[in-house]
């Protein structure tokens, strides 16, 4: 099952005396895990008690042939589902951040396109200094989901950022990064386009929208963790590329629509989020228009309609099971209710853009998700914990639909 066999990455830090407790809930939880020592791990917590407790022999080299035998660390890199590294250290977060590939764990993260999930801890200066808040960052674009750390009491005595989250917490936050445990999409092939197109006036400007691409990218990774086959159609976005997901990039509505219209044929589900602009400048100027008496104090453009990539998919003989989205400022349920309707889409997942903590370029969104048979609300919460739980609804739906 996906999302089920995690490989528990343990830095050398004090925190790694609650490893553990945590393997015991990560097990408790339904979970496969297999210990992974750095060597100044093994000063903090023994093999013998995480191997007991996880039913799993623990790995700690990359040079032990018996080890390697039975699982080499690329077949170990495959198996993991997810790739959970709790305490995690500021030389472990370096060596990270910097793709070191100098023992196994560091290896391991290279060499799997698991999600990563790191849980920092150490000492409130080292968590302060700059050099870890530049890893950090280098991780944090390079995909990686950092938790934590906490403030508190620290055991150097200090009080401050720097504790491991607590073990219950690195569970729950597990669950929400990377999705139910069960393997919801497994094998199915899932098209997700993302991002605002771009529609060129001349060589340097543009018509674009506001639209970030995260959403879009939570939803691949979400259907990406529940074990669908991936593909994502993006539009220009600042985002890094979601492991394992197979990215088109493109820029105006009609690469999209080409680009989608391409794949659609060997796709079972599509989720339309990008927010493909509705018109595009009648023609693309060859040179930059200049700023000149002749124009004038105002010009004007003429504009053509784009054609819509969601109703073009519904037209084909057999289309894939559709999701809409629809970012609305005013009677959001009603108008999504007509779009659903006019596109002949399956389901339609509706936003009110017109609360600027959701939407678009936030991190937060909160949606309704209508479909024939009924609507759900998703509360406010993070696009990734939406992403999780419209691709579970989804799924559901989709199955129902096909039997
Ligand atoms: O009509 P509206 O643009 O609000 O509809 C939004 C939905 O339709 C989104 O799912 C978007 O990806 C899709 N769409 C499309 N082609 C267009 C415009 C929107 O597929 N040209």
């Amino acid at each position: 099952m996906q999302g089920k066999r995690i490989v528990l990455g343990i830095g050398g830090g004090i925190a790694a005396y609650k490893t553990p407790s945590l393997v015991r809930q990560l097990v408790a939880a339904g979970m496969d895990v297999i210990p992974v020592l750095t060597e100044s791990a093994h000063h903090f917590v023994t093999a013998t008690v995480l191997t007991t407790l996880s039913g799993n022999r623990v790995r700690a080299d990359l040079w032990d042939l018996d080890a390697e035998n039975s699982m080499g660390h690329i077949e170990l890199a495959r198996w993991a589902d997810t790739l959970l590294i709790a305490p995690a250290t500021a030389n472990l977060l370096a060596r990270l951040a910097h793709g070191q590939s100098d023992d196994l764990l560091t290896t391991l993260y290279l060499a799997t396109t698991a999600p990563t999930i790191v849980a920092p801890a150490m000492n409130v200066e080292m968590w302060n200094h700059t050099a870890t808040k530049r890893n950090i960052g280098a991780l944090k674009t390079d995909g990686v989901h950092v938790i934590g750390p906490e403030h508190g009491e620290q055991a150097c005595g200090e009080i401050g950022l720097g504790r491991m989250l607590e073990p219950e917490d690195i569970v729950s936050q597990l669950l929400a990064t990377t999705g139910p445990i069960s393997a919801s999409m497994e094998g199915i092939r899932v098209l997700v386009t993302a991002g605002p197109t771009r529609e060129s006036i001349d060589p340097v400007r543009y018509i674009t929208n506001a639209s970030s691409g995260k959403q879009g990218y939570a939803i691949a990774e979400a259907a990406r963790d529940a074990g669908a086959v991936v593909r994502l159609v993006s539009g220009p976005v600042a985002l890094p590329s979601p492991r394992g997901v197979q990215q088109i990039p493109v820029t105006t509505a009609a690469e999209m629509k080409a680009a989608v219209l391409d794949l659609a044929g060997d796709i079972d589900i599509m989720f339309g989020v990008a927010a493909v602009a509705d018109y595009r400048p009648i023609r693309s100027e060859p040179h930059k228009i200049k700023k000149t008496q002749q124009n004038g104090p105002s010009i004007s453009m003429d504009l053509v309609e784009n054609d819509d990539i969601l109703a073009s998919v519904a037209a084909l003989p057999d289309p894939p099971y559709l999701v809409g989205f629809a970012a609305e400022t005013q009677n959001p349920i009603k108008n999504a209710v007509h779009k659903r309707e006019r596109k002949c889409l399956d389901a339609i997942v509706v936003n009110d853009v017109s609360d600027r903590s959701i939407g678009f370029d936030s991190d937060e969104n909160e949606v309704t998700l209508l479909h024939a048979d009924g609507e759900t609300t998703f509360d406010r919460s993070t696009k990734a914990q939406i992403a999780n739980k419209l691709v579970s609804a989804i799924s559901a739906l989709y199955a129902k639909k096909r039997t």
